[in-house]
């Protein structure tokens, strides 16, 4: 493998794109390829197997593109996923867990909330995870059912999301927290949304520069950190629509290819 090959991203969808915009800015010398899983969207409502061997599938089609490195840029497949691809691949993989120690750490009120899919807050890991940091702390978990589709579909200012927010946020506000920690990497195109249910008070977390800063030390470790000062290539590749992702992606980069792969 050499510093050339590409990152790989994947993701159910639109929702990685938050976490690949930090890596493009982070890792400005990288090559990247992205699968946008949409056709299988939501993960978060699907069962631990399938949620594997949807990882699966994504892991295989980067590794027949040659990446060096592969970003699971999904929480839910994180949680329930990424100790079978390590077990079963090479390649380093990095992960996105909901950043609950930096709220729980940081929390004056002693209450923090955590938005993200069923998947997540069911899986093992985001149980462990929550156990070692939130001793004594007032932790409301709600699943965000509902607001993945409709990002998937270009609602991010729909009346709909609007309701679904002020269902899932209300009742955290009123339980007083002062964070607010993303724990899916589609939420994140939701924050002007949230911040205006949620004000200015409340601290809102996701991970995606701290997944930018973690892939760049684990390339660095493996000695694969792309130094060449060649522009970059990014491919982004969907398996349904591509409009509302090209119309993201290249918002972010103009180079950026975006097109069509029945995968
Ligand atoms: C989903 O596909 O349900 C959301 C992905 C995530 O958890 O980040």
């Amino acid at each position: 493998m050499t510093s050339t090959n590409p990152i790989g991203v994947f993701d159910s969808g639109i929702g990685g794109i938050s976490i690949w915009k930090e890596m493009v800015h982070y890792l400005p010398n990288e090559n990247t390829i992205y699968l946008a899983d949409s056709k299988n969207a939501p993960y978060g409502e699907r069962s631990k197997e399938e949620i594997i061997s949807l990882s699966v599938k994504n892991t295989e089609l980067l590794l027949k593109k040659n990446c060096k490195l592969i970003v699971v840029a999904c929480n839910t497949a994180t949680t329930n996923a990424i100790d079978y691809l390590r077990s079963n691949y090479d390649v380093p993989f990095i992960g996105i867990e909901p950043a609950i120690k930096p709220a729980a750490l940081n929390t004056k009120t002693n209450a923090i909330g955590i938005l993200a899919t069923k998947g997540t807050l069911s899986s093992d890991l985001f149980h462990s995870t929550s156990q070692k940091f939130t001793e004594g702390i007032n932790v409301i978990e709600t699943i965000g059912e509902g607001l993945v589709p409709l990002i998937e579909n270009d609602q991010i200012n729909s009346i709909e999301m609007e309701h679904l927010l002020q269902k899932f946020l209300q009742p955290m506000l009123r339980q007083k927290i002062d964070y607010l920690v993303l724990g899916c990497s589609h939420y994140p195109f939701l924050i002007p949304q949230i911040k205006k249910i949620v004000g200015n008070k409340i601290t809102i977390i996701d991970s995606g520069e701290a997944v930018a800063r973690q892939t760049k030390a684990i390339l660095e470790r493996n000695n694969i950190l792309n130094n060449s000062t060649t522009k970059p290539s990014h491919k982004v590749f969907s398996n349904a629509d591509i409009k509302t992702l090209a119309r993201i992606v290249n918002s972010i980069d103009t180079s950026a290819s975006v097109a069509f792969l029945n995968f």
